[in-house]
């Protein structure tokens, strides 16, 4: 069975985005195969995190993603800081990666924008660090929303650079499973720019905790354009506010945005967007709640946390091992 990795980062309440892109994903993968599931920390300090928020964001991502379907008695449910050999793999890493490469990478010009000089060398390298998280459990395919594929490029170029040059045929190519509708999710103030956690306005995004009313009122209050919705999928091209909340709804129901329109084309905004606030509600709702019931008890939350690195380190640590073999460490170190 092929083995599945991907990782949230705990540096905010999980949107919508990061719902219908990645952890629904993660979910029905879980039935036809052996998965890895990360909440990484150590990516999420490459920019500024107050200690006790990320110890308590750390703690709520897991219970987010349990409360969407995550199962952790048939997968592994894990801290990225509590398995060394993410660390250990990304420093060999590196070594390897070049830094034409990195340079190359969008996501570090996006965030670090003007503030180049100022930002962590950590930010610079983090798609290192990815590359290690999967292959150092040999995974081969990684759900993800569309912004990591070219982080996912990168992390197979690391391996084929690792590969040739210790002449071996040792980390495997990795293939990305980035489906549907939900693979893209915007702003709900801007359909040309992400939905993000770090995004400045509430009001872009929807939180996985937004009750009721305050989804009623984002989505009530979000961007749109004056025209009806129309009957032809073409016609959303030139309409990214439009076709964002087409396609949020064709996630939400698991279809297409040609169904969603066969079905809403010729309707306002109005009568749609209660459409999918009702949609949303349905879905949401249970998340927040049994996420608030997980919390409630902490203590069996850690020891399931616990339990899940045990695992992920017994898969992790031989692999990281031997690429240290490889490169030509004595290996002294007793683990
Ligand atoms: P992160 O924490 O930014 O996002 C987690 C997942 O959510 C997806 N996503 C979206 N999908 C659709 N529309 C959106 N607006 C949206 N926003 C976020 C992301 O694509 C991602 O799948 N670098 C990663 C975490 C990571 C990782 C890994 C992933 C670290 N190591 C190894 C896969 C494999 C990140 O920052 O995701």
């Amino acid at each position: 069975m092929q083995r599945v990795f991907s990782g949230i980062q705990p540096s905010g309440i999980p949107t919508l985005g990061n719902y219908l892109g990645a952890i629904r994903n993660w979910v029905k993968i879980q039935d036809n195969h052996d998965c890895l599931w990360c909440v990484v920390d150590l990516h999420a300090i490459t920019v500024w995190q107050d200690p006790a928020v990320l110890r308590q964001q750390s703690l709520e991502m897991a219970a987010v993603l349990l409360a969407c379907g995550v199962d952790p008695a048939k997968h592994i449910l894990f801290l990225q800081s509590a398995v060394r050999a993410h660390a250990q793999l990304a420093w060999i890493f590196n070594c390897v990666a070049r830094l034409g490469w990195l340079n190359r990478m969008t996501q570090f010009k996006d965030k670090a924008g003007k503030d180049r000089e100022n930002v962590s060398s950590g930010l610079y390298v983090y798609p290192n660090l990815m590359a290690a998280d999967i292959h150092a459990y040999h995974a081969t395919r990684v759900p993800v929303g569309d912004d990591q594929r070219q982080h996912l490029e990168l992390a197979n170029d690391i391996a084929q650079k690792f590969n040739h040059d210790y002449g071996v045929d040792f980390f495997p190519n990795i293939e990305p499973v980035i489906l549907g509708a939900g693979a893209r999710v915007m702003s709900l103030r801007d359909g040309t720019k992400k939905m993000s956690k770090s995004d400045p306005s509430d009001q872009s995004r929807i939180n996985l905790n937004d009750n009721a009313d305050t989804i009623a009122l984002k989505i009530r209050r979000a961007k749109t354009d004056p025209l009806p919705l129309p009957f032809d999928v073409q016609e959303l091209a030139e309409r990214p506010e439009a076709r964002n909340l087409v396609g949020i709804y064709a996630a939400l129901t698991d279809s297409d945005h040609a169904s969603v329109l066969k079905e809403h084309g010729g309707q306002g905004f109005g009568p749609f967007k209660n459409a999918l606030t009702m949609l949303l509600i349905e879905k949401l709702a249970p998340i927040a709640s049994e996420t608030q019931r997980l919390l409630s008890d902490q203590e069996a939350l850690i020891n399931l946390l616990r339990v899940g690195a045990e695992r992920a380190a017994v898969i992790a640590d031989p692999i990281v091992k031997e690429a240290e073999r490889l490169v030509g460490f004595v290996g002294l170190r007793g683990d």
